[in-house]
């Protein structure tokens, strides 16, 4: 049985991924804050899901990632997908800082040590949602855009380094757009997707080991037009 750890699995697309890899019979360490929500998950699924309670933003981030690895009997793939993102219209410190404390140091805390246990191991894969909002910079949630532009450029790194050490280390940048969840706040939405639907993107291109999946696939386009977008233009619209 292949093994699974997905951070950030109580709701939204990581309980949905969650569901699609029992269904593909993995054995699957979940986690998150609400702990109800991962004993519902492992009630329903008692013969696939270990679960782990923790907040990504406190100090035993590694204690637990550790202990479940261990209960799991070791791991193929971890999924980074707890994020956090606010408007921030007047520049809230406090949403900057819970922001930057789940989508960057969390992040970075834990898949730095899920690399560094896979090159030990000599293969693994990581894989994070990060956005695509992180393609470009916005006045509406500085932080949220800044904070999934480190996780992509970061993942970029690491598919780098594995690269160069030449192990089988897999890395996926998931770049949703926007996903029918509480976390998808801006007033105008389009090509919206269903968690179902995303998930099985995901799964999709996490087997194809693909660096970047864009969720669903058309933002592909969306990614490449706001990149391209010369500032005088992109102004109107960031
Ligand atoms: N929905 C969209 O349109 C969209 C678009 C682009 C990117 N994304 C990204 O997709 C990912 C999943 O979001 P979602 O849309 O599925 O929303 P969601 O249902 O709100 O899921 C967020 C997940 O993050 C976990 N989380 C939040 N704060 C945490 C903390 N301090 N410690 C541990 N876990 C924490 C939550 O678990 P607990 O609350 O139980 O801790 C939950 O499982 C996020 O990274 C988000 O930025 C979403």
């Amino acid at each position: 049985m292949k093994k699974v750890i997905i951070i950030g699995a109580t709701s939204g697309i990581g309980r949905a991924l969650a569901i699609l890899y029992i269904q593909n019979n993995w054995l699957v360490g979940v986690t998150g804050r609400r702990r109800e929500l991962l004993d519902s998950l492992q009630l329903e699924f008692p013969a696939n899901v270990i679960t782990e309670c923790f907040d990504v933003t406190k100090e035993d981030n590694i204690e637990c990632i550790k202990n479940l690895t261990q209960q799991l009997g070791g791991l193929d793939l971890l999924i980074y997908n707890s994020g956090y993102g606010e408007p921030s219209p007047g520049l809230d410190w406090e949403i900057d800082k819970t922001t930057t404390a789940i989508n960057v140091q969390g992040f970075v805390e834990i898949v730095n040590f899920t690399f560094n246990y896979f090159v030990l191991e000599g293969k693994g894969h990581i894989a994070a949602t990060s956005s695509i909002a992180g393609n470009r910079g916005n006045s509406f949630a500085p932080a949220y855009s800044a904070s999934k532009a480190f996780m992509s450029n970061y993942m970029e790194g690491l598919y780098l380094k594995a690269v160069r050490l030449k192990l089988p280390i897999y890395i996926t940048d998931i770049q949703p757009g926007f996903v029918q969840t509480k976390m998808a706040k801006a007033e105008r939405q389009f090509w919206v997707a269903t968690t179902g639907k995303a998930a099985t993107q995901i799964y999709t291109a996490i087997n194809r080991k693909k660096r970047i999946a864009y969720i669903t696939k058309r933002w592909w386009l969306v990614a490449k037009i706001m990149r391209a977008l010369p500032m005088f233009l992109y102004r109107k619209i960031g």
